[in-house]
């Protein structure tokens, strides 16, 4: 009987170059220390990279909101052969929709929507030219559902989603494989918060979400994964 396991015992990731973007603390930095570890060779990019050290990594300035700075970020990585990129960094505000401001609404969708799509416009043309390549959008689960006070950034994570299911009708001619991983809480800094507070006890650790990035990363050439929803169990189900 022949093993249909070929290609995924060993380092998954030996070979592969990955560019990850909000990678200095949270769920970014979790997923370059993952990544890393399973043999990958990781960039990651942060507006402030002193926090994030992953030996073995390559760390760049990036702010995913500027055109320049994403530029010199995918020039570097199109250097080293990258061929995959994991869409992760992201802010969030959450307000009543009578007290949003056009300055929250442009921090937002700038970091969320323009930065998913100025990285991976920066990046897709390589990945043709290599024929094929990942992209793995770290979204969430409100993604598709929305509550009070996640209006904008529900906002942004809709539009986040479509971006990356309209790239995988796109790439899909040429063999790119596009991934949306959407979790539900995760203990991070996100929205100004701390890592580590008591109330985050039960939620998911970072680590969980990178697990989902790698199991989308390491899938074997033949195989596309779509979509990853995962959450703690401690919050309600909700499709
Ligand atoms: N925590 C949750 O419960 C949760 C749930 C579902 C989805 N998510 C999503 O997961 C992703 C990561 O969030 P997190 O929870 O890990 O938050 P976090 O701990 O606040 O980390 C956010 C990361 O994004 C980077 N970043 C922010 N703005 C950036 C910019 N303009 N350019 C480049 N990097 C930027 C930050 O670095 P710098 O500030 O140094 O740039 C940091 O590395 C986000 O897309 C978020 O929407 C989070």
């Amino acid at each position: 009987m022949t093993s249909d396991l070929k290609g995924q015992t060993g380092p998954a990731l030996q070979g592969r170059v990955i560019a990850v973007t909000g990678a200095s603390k949270g769920i970014g930095l979790s997923i370059a220390q993952l990544l890393t570890a399973h043999g990958a060779q990781v960039i990651g990019g942060a507006r402030d990279v002193g926090g994030g050290k992953v030996p073995g990594a390559e760390f760049c300035s990036l702010d995913v909101t500027d055109e320049a700075s994403v530029d010199a970020f995918a020039a570097r990585c199109r250097a080293a052969g990258a061929d995959a990129l994991v869409n992760n960094a992201g802010v969030g505000t959450f307000r009543p929709v009578e007290e949003i401001t056009p300055e929250d609404y442009r921090r937002v969708m700038d970091t969320n929507v323009l930065g998913t799509l100025l990285t991976t416009r920066a990046l897709i043309g390589h990945f043709r030219n290599r024929g094929g390549g990942q992209v793995v959008n770290v979204t969430s689960d409100v993604s598709a559902r929305t509550f009070a006070t996640g209006a904008l950034y529900t906002a942004s994570k809709y539009a986040q989603r479509a971006v990356t299911q309209a790239l995988a009708h796109e790439g899909h001619a040429y063999g790119l494989r596009v991934t949306e991983v959407r979790p539900g809480m995760v203990d991070t800094f996100f929205g100004d918060t701390r890592q580590g507070e008591d109330y985050k006890a039960a939620w998911l650790r970072p680590g969980d979400v990178a697990g989902a990035v790698l199991y989308a990363l390491s899938a074997p050439a033949h195989v596309r994964i779509d979509e990853i929803l995962l959450h703690p169990v401690v919050q309600d189900v909700a499709y």
